[in-house]
């Protein structure tokens, strides 16, 4: 599965290599170049046009492989995005990931609000990269368009696939084709965890009290027992 596959130049190279692929994007494939390159290329690949928030395993099936190029950064949810990703594979299936971090804009923001040289710039990079943290870009500072809003660092990115299900995740922080080499992006690799098969579950979310595990107390700020707040 190819998602936010827009003209699909990655869902026809896939098949191409001998995939059977499901492109699925909220663009009219009509309106993009989708349907004309289909045509042309006399493809079977199928398109779905909808949301990856929408894309359920009932509706979609389950897929080997699912490639999600640059998508998760143009989501306000993206983690919720990972955990759908993760319920449309099956266990041990593969994810490729590609996007945008905030690492190099992080860095250069700390280096000039600190007054520290241009030589230091690399290590302060290296040292935001490994902190999980996640820039909200509301004002569009880093692409300079509305639609792109969470920029991870890797180790948030690869801290939020573990937590939504995936495993052995290895992901590189590096100029690449997929943006005409402009700006550092993140790409790698990961496996659908057998051993996380619903990782959207509420209750790995919050504790959902039952009669067992809640003791009556007359004062709420122990409650809830045995838990952070
Ligand atoms: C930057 S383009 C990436 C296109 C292609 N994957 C690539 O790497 O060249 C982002 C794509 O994500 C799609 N997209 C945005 N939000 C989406 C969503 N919620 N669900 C599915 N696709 C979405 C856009 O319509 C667009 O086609």
């Amino acid at each position: 599965m190819d998602i936010g596959a827009y003209d699909g130049p990655f869902t026809f190279e896939l098949e191409r290599r001998g995939a059977q692929v499901t492109a699925l994007d909220i663009q009219d494939p009509d309106i993009t170049v989708f349907n004309a390159v289909k045509k042309i290329k006399n493809s079977a690949a199928l398109y779905v046009r909808g949301g990856v928030y929408d894309a359920l395993p009932e509706t979609l099936g389950i897929f080997d492989l699912v490639l999600f190029a640059g998508v998760y950064y143009h989501l306000k949810n993206p983690v919720l995005s990972l955990q759908r990703i993760r319920k449309l594979l099956k266990d041990g299936g593969e994810l490729f990931i590609e996007g945008a971090s905030a690492t190099d804009h992080l860095a250069e923001h700390l280096n000039n609000g600190l007054g520290l040289p241009k030589s230091s710039l690399r290590m302060t990079a290296e040292i935001r990269d490994r902190l999980p943290i996640s820039y909200f870009d509301a004002e569009h500072r880093i692409y300079h368009h509305w639609s792109n809003w969470w920029f991870p660092t890797t180790r948030c990115l690869e801290a939020i696939m573990v937590d939504s299900g995936f495993r052995n995740v290895d992901l590189e922080l590096k100029k690449n084709a997929f943006y005409n080499y402009s700006h550092r992006r993140l790409m790698g690799r990961a496996e659908a965890d057998p051993a996380k098969p619903d990782p959207s579950d509420q209750k790995h979310e919050h504790m959902v009290a039952t009669k067992d595990d809640v003791t009556p107390t007359k004062d709420l700020a122990s409650y809830p027992p045995n838990q952070h707040r």
